[in-house]
């Protein structure tokens, strides 16, 4: 379809536009019930399906990590800490480990910023090692299954591979003591080394507080119809190009720079959020790791998410019809998103609409203080329960041992 054809269908969306949301969670809007199998189960209730034991640890692992630097609590991998303080309150915690589903290790891996803010992973494998070794030797769970029956927060951006850059992050591999272990992770990919199968993918930190002061009328029109604010090259990090991405974002600005439709560039503005509510289409591509907060952001601004990055797994891809709210654009079809999106239906694209402003939706992606229901928190558990109950299996034979303590880099082996 041609730009001119576009235009003529802008209108019926401007006229739609008033379907928004009306704040984040409270929706009275005529919002559409998520039908099927999948939507559904984001109204669970998980209290009442699994118990959970809260390790108590020193505070070295955690409380002391967090007070060294207080930026890991509106860091988007802060999901880590904001889970423990949720589970010490929460009904499903139970404080007689010999009843409980599963077993929590509250050990804050992730909260160690450079002063630049960029999150550094090079002491976790040590300090997650070391956690490990306490919880098997003071209490007799962790020996019965190898952690079969335990979860970890591992929210960095391959997870429990511990490395930001890939090629590093897949010769680590998953941390070997971790082999077990659920793991619940932002970063998601399929047929990738660094998720494991049964692991829980999970959105990343947003904060719910500061994205809700900067809620715009609802009946404001969406007149941007792609919007994009982020990196297109990482020359500091690849040089060549290419590499960053896998080249998605390149060909997205080498394509549609000058392109009408799209309004797209490096700055930062601080109307972003305000933006992303005048916005229909908002471009979710891969960076280094698939997953980005700009996902959240489109879910939380009514923005249909354009998600280009082959293979991503999508946070509680099992409660959230991912496929039914945004588009998937293939990373070799970004020279083609202009007529790809221009293509897509009008009534397609309301509906999208719709069901993005469902109330439910929103809060699923969200970790708010205190929490609420539907909330991330609670959709993990959700996660959790539905792996329930374990198989007999999962419980070692005496004498039997499947990890190997030694097995990983040197490095690893030091203490922490
Ligand atoms: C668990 O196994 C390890 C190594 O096999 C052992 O050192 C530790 O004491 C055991 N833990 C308990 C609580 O028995
Ligand atoms: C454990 O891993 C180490 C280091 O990779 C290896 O040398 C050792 O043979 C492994 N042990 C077992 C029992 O597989």
């Amino acid at each position: 379809m041609g730009f001119c054809m576009w235009v003529l269908l802008f209108l019926p969306l401007f006229l739609w536009s008033s379907v928004g949301e009306k704040g984040i969670g409270r929706g009275s809007v005529p919002t559409e019930r998520i039908a099927g199998s999948a939507g559904d189960v984001l109204e669970d209730n998980p209290v009442g399906k699994l118990k959970v034991y809260v390790y108590e640890l020193p505070s070295k692992y955690n409380k002391k990590v967090l007070q060294k630097d207080p930026r890991c609590l509106t860091h988007m991998f802060a999901a880590e800490i904001f889970m423990h303080q949720f589970l010490l309150s929460s009904p499903v915690r139970t404080l007689n480990p010999s009843e409980a589903d599963w077993f929590y290790t509250p050990v804050y891996t992730t909260c160690d910023l450079a002063p630049n803010g960029l999150p550094l992973p090079f002491k976790s494998p040590r300090m997650m090692r070391s956690a490990i070794q306490l919880i098997s030797t003071k209490w007799p769970y962790w020996n019965r299954t190898e952690g079969a029956d335990h979860f970890f927060l591992v929210p960095h951006d391959f997870g429990a591979c511990f490395h930001y850059q890939e090629e590093k992050a897949i010769k680590r591999g998953i941390l070997p003591l971790l082999q077990r272990a659920t793991l619940v992770q932002t970063f998601g990919q399929r047929n990738h080394v660094c998720l494991n199968e049964g692991s829980i993918t999970i959105p990343p930190y947003a904060p719910p507080e500061k994205m809700q002061s900067h809620l715009i009328p609802p009946d404001t029109p969406r007149s941007i119809f792609v919007y994009f604010r982020g990196l297109f090259y990482d020359v500091n990090n690849d040089p060549e190009g290419g590499y960053y991405a896998r080249g998605a974002r390149a060909s997205i600005w080498e394509n549609f720079k000058n392109n009408p439709l799209f309004d797209i560039s490096t700055d930062h503005p601080t109307t972003y959020y305000e933006d992303m509510q005048r916005s229909i289409f908002c471009l979710c591509p891969l960076g280094w790791a698939p997953w980005s907060p700009r996902l959240v952001e489109a879910v939380i601004f009514g923005c249909i998410p354009v998600i280009i990055a082959d293979d991503i797994v999508l946070p509680f891809a099992d409660a959230i019809p991912w496929e039914e709210i945004g588009v998937f654009v293939a990373e070799k079809d970004v020279p083609y998103l202009d007529t790809i999106l221009t293509s897509i239906p009008v009534e397609v694209v309301l509906r999208k609409q719709r069901l993005l402003a469902n109330p439910s939706m929103k809060q699923a992606m969200l970790f708010p203080q205190p929490a609420q229901p539907r909330d991330a928190f609670h959709q993990i558990l959700n996660g959790l329960a539905r792996k329930l109950p374990h198989g007999k299996k999962i419980f070692l034979k005496p004498g039997q041992k499947i990890l190997n303590w030694t097995a990983g880099p040197v490095g690893d082996m030091k203490p922490w």
